[in-house]
């Protein structure tokens, strides 16, 4: 029992200090609703869509995309001058972002871009 919590400890310290930058995606708009990482969100908050070959091989990623450690974590996504902090709730496939490209709630786009722009390209993410 104690030896499992300090190894969870320790396993979510090294994940929390596992740095990652993506350059040069792409930024869209998805309906947020239920997503992979078991939670519900809204178009209202500030939450994205990862890449799926991204999220899948992210370090300590299992085969339930509920448990994957990426899920809730913040991510800062850039474009041009323009920041936003979102957090990790869903899985973008493959067939719609290609690695380093996100879907961001309706909310977190227009952070960056009015929604009319429809596709930010070259955007900037770093995993906060
Ligand atoms: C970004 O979108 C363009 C088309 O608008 C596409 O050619 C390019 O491959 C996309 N890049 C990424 C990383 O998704
Ligand atoms: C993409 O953005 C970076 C800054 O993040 C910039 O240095 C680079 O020139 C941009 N590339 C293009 C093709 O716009």
């Amino acid at each position: 029992m104690r030896f499992a919590t300090v190894l969870m400890v320790a396993l979510s310290a090294a994940t929390s200090g596992f740095a990652l930058t993506k350059k040069g995606g792409n930024a869209t708009t998805y309906d947020p609703g239920l997503g992979s990482c078991g939670v519900f969100s809204t178009a209202a908050e500030l939450v994205v869509a990862v890449d799926a070959h991204t999220i899948n091989n992210f370090p300590g990623a299992g085969s339930d995309p509920h448990l994957n450690p990426m899920c809730g974590r913040k991510l800062k996504v850039t474009y041009k001058t323009k920041s936003v902090n979102v957090k990790v709730v869903e899985t973008c496939p493959a067939s719609k972002c290609k690695v380093g490209s996100v879907e961001l709630s309706p909310t977190a786009f227009k952070h960056l871009a009015p929604l009319s722009v429809g596709t930010l390209h070259n955007i900037t993410w770093t995993l906060l």
